[in-house]
């Protein structure tokens, strides 16, 4: 990999390698940009197949997080760490007492996962408790360091008990215990509750004022999910759900009265006025954008377009308004920004609600200028980055 190359190629400021030889930490800092403020986005812990890939992963998810940033008027840029567990941790045995590596799985809110493609490697990690707290502390002086220009938080494999030994050594770090950004639910519902207000804004671009019985069609009901299917049906929408998760489906069969199920792998293709994708990246190839037979597409997942040019060109072609991925799905981000400066819950649920304003400019400037909305949004974050 040619480094020099590969942060021009992207715009990146800074790449800082950090290596602590007592707690064995290996992390890079991939800050894309502090144009807009202090870099912002989430620290991700993962047993990358191989040192590229983490470097390749944390450059694409800061640059993710700029346009992101930008997009939503947030005064932050854009940055993301990545802690590539070592491979002679791997040999450690997991701490059998705590749990913590799966309990990271667990409980990694996953709220800055730009890529929504999951990284090769695995979350398999096996540090045990007091190693895993040397490492995050370590990171916590690499950041002091920086002087702020990255604030770290949550993200894949990361858990508060990680970001609380970052504290130790620095203020540089969000969603510690007993903030609100570490409550799972929080952060996933402020995520929920953005793609509704987003689905609800496109419906009337289309001229739909009501979700009284309009079929939505929901792939996916994990956090976001579920609580995203909470509020589309009071409001009256007929919910088509899939997951491949048996107990979830149920879950939502008996809460969701007149909910119907559909086959995880298929439900793209339901007959539905809106299809939110809110499970993995990639659900939107030259072949299912084919079979789609909705009019909108808007969801949580990230990067829903394996192909973007293609499969953008052909929902344009087909008439399908697409709800940008990173614009739908800010409200995790933005309930972080805000609660970093100092908003309790209610006023970061009226911010995240400003993504009806957003999501409406991109249609605007995506009809004014004959583009699609994907490059709309693109070019909104670009012109704030350009004039900051
Ligand atoms: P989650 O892990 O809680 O839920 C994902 C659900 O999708 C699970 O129930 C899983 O069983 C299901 N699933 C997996 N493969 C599937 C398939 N092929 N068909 C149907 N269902 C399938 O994740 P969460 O937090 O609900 O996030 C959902 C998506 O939104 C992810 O792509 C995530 O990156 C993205 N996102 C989440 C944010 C958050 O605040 N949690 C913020 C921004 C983006």
């Amino acid at each position: 990999m040619l480094l020099w190359q590969e942060m021009e190629r992207e715009g990146l400021e800074e790449l800082v390698f950090c290596h602590d030889p007592h707690s064995g930490l290996r992390a890079v800092i991939a800050i894309h940009s502090t144009v807009l403020g202090p870099a912002l986005g989430g620290c991700r812990y993962w047993a990358y197949a191989s040192e590229e890939e983490a470097v390749r992963d944390a450059i694409k998810l800061a640059k993710g997080m700029t346009y992101k940033n930008a997009v939503s008027n947030l005064p932050y840029g854009g940055g993301k760490a990545v802690v590539w567990e070592l491979p002679s941790a791997k040999a450690a045995k997991p701490d059998t007492d705590s749990g913590n590596g799966r309990q990271a799985a667990e409980d990694s809110k996953a709220v800055e996962q730009v890529s929504g493609v999951e990284p090769s490697g695995s979350n398999n990690l096996n540090l045990n408790v007091s190693q895993r707290a040397h490492i995050f502390r370590a990171l916590g002086r690499f950041l002091e360091r920086l002087n702020g220009r990255y604030i770290t938080g949550l993200d894949l494999g990361t858990t508060a008990a990680d970001m609380d030994q970052i504290r130790l050594e620095t203020t540089y770090v969000t969603d510690t215990t007993g903030s609100l950004g570490a409550q799972n639910d929080f952060t996933a519902e402020m995520t929920a509750y953005g793609v509704y207000t987003g689905i609800v804004t496109s419906l009337h671009h289309q001229g739909v004022t009501s979700l009284q019985g309009i079929p939505v069609a929901v792939q996916g009901l994990g956090k976001v999910g579920h609580a995203l299917c909470r509020h589309l049906h009071a409001a009256g929408a007929r919910l088509i759900v899939a997951d491949v998760v048996p107990e979830r489906v149920q879950r939502a069969l008996v809460q969701f009265s007149g909910a119907t199920l559909a086959d995880p792998a298929h439900i793209h293709a339901a007959d539905c006025k809106v299809f939110a994708p809110c499970a993995l990246g990639g659900v939107l190839t030259p072949a299912t954008v084919e079979e789609l037979r909705c009019s909108i597409v808007a969801g949580a997942a990230n990067n829903q377009l394996s192909h973007r040019e293609r499969v953008v060109r052909r929902m344009q072609a087909r008439g399908i308004l697409y709800a940008p991925d990173y614009v739908l799905n800010s409200g995790g981000i933005i309930s972080t920004a805000y609660e970093l400066e100092g908003a309790g819950p209610d006023q970061i649920r009226q911010r995240v609600a400003e993504i009806a304003g957003t999501l409406t400019q991109v249609y605007q400037r995506a009809a004014a200028s004959g583009i699609s909305t994907a490059d709309a949004a693109d070019r909104m974050a670009k012109a704030r980055l350009a004039q900051p």
